[in-house]
């Protein structure tokens, strides 16, 4: 009997209760075969490339159900264009990017990069959505912000509507704009997170929709690498969990060389929160690059979108170039279960397996410890 498959899987039409965010169109694929429910990052997509990458995924997938991630955070500006923005730079900050670049000898970069090409605006953010609002996908996921707009016109369109929050404050207006899957991510998760950590995160938003007499489920995310904190998350109330630093180190992700060196090494505490990488406050895998912007005289991050009109460049060239110091990626605190390269499958297997034993091992305790 498979005993991990509760009503939120019923609903959803998947196997296990296991939800894997990812960039990638074939970790994304592979969570679906495997039984979790997967959902594609659209953040970092130009919006001409949703449609068709929302399709190609659909003919794989065929009727499996999956969905859609897309950011809403608000702007320092509304700025028409990356050279607009640029044009705002504070001298001193083009001068440290110039100074990095010199001291890790990085060559310019010769692929098109999101970073390097995209300024986050409005009409960026609405290109984003009417393009994910005519796919067929199953679910939209919103995440950072909560624009209740994009969440009505999704269920009106079908849609399963997640948003992902951070505090229990955020129930109330996630309720009142009909979210249907409440998604508790906490200060271990890798990429933008809040200051609450999980184990505390995930009960108190709970009790903050069993408060509100709602009957919404809840999933657990954020330093999510095995299946006792699985256990731990069904025990707490979730329905299920959310992760997204496990798909890093498989080999449907393919991660360059250098960046899977540093991800494969790191344990929990090689991660930490910075504003470097966006502007705002994210959990990335520690690198020369974190390290240079916390350094004595290094100046503030600026506020997004600025960071990345300021980094964009220099972050592809490092990206392409695979520059070994300075290299990173969003990574949670998680890291610590992911030190060797696998497969998402493999991963779904050894999480449902180990999840099982620790339920069954729970069991076995206190049904001891009754008997004595
Ligand atoms: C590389 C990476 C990029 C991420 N980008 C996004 C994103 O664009 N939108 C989003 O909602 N969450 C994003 N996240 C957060 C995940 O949705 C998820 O909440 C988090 O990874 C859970 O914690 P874990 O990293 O410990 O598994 C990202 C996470 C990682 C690791």
């Amino acid at each position: 009997m498979n005993r991990l498959k509760n009503a939120l899987c019923e609903r959803l039409g998947i196997e296990l209760p296991i939800f894997g965010f990812s960039h990638s169109v074939e970790v994304t694929i592979a969570i679906a075969q495997a039984g979790g429910f997967p959902v594609f990052g659209a953040a970092r997509e130009a919006p001409e490339r949703i449609g068709p990458e929302l399709a190609a995924i659909r003919a794989r997938l065929g009727k499996r159900p999956y969905g859609v991630d897309l950011m809403y955070p608000a702007l320092a500006g509304d700025e028409p264009s990356v050279a607009a923005a640029r044009a705002k730079l504070p001298a001193a900050h083009v001068a440290f990017i110039e100074q990095l670049k010199a001291k890790y000898g990085v060559p310019a970069p010769t692929k098109p990069n999101f970073f390097a090409n995209t300024v986050r605006n409005e009409a960026f953010f609405r290109a984003q959505t009417e393009a994910v609002l005519a796919s067929d996908v199953d679910a939209v996921a919103t995440a950072v912000g909560l624009p209740k707009a994009v969440v009505e016109s999704a269920k009106k369109a079908g849609k399963t509507a997640f948003a992902l929050i951070g505090s229990p404050r955020h129930v109330r207006p996630a309720l009142d704009a009909g979210i249907d899957v409440l998604v508790a991510q906490g200060y271990d998760a890798g990429g933008h997170t809040g200051p609450i950590g999980t184990f505390c995160l995930v009960p108190q938003v709970i009790e903050a929709v069993e408060h509100e007499g709602a009957d919404v489920p809840v999933l657990a995310a954020g330093g999510v690498g095995c299946g006792r904190q699985v256990a731990a998350a069904l025990a707490m109330g979730a329905q299920g969990v959310w992760l997204g630093t496990a798909w890093l180190a498989t080999r449907e992700y393919a991660t360059p060389p250098a960046l899977l060196a540093k991800l494969l090494a790191a344990r929990s505490e090689d991660t930490l929160i910075t504003r470097a990488h966006s502007g705002k406050p994210c959990r990335v895998v520690k690198s020369a690059w974190s390290d240079e912007w916390d350094a004595p005289g290094a100046p503030a991050p600026l506020p997004m979108p600025y960071q990345h009109a300021l980094t964009g460049e220099l972050l592809a060239a490092i990206e392409e170039h695979q520059v070994p110091e300075l290299v990173y990626e969003a990574a949670g605190q998680s890291i610590a279960w992911f030190n060797t390269l696998t497969t998402v499958s493999d991963i779904i297997g050894r999480l449902a397996r180990e999840t099982r034993a620790a339920l069954g091992a729970l069991e076995t305790r206190f049904s001891k410890e009754e008997s004595t």
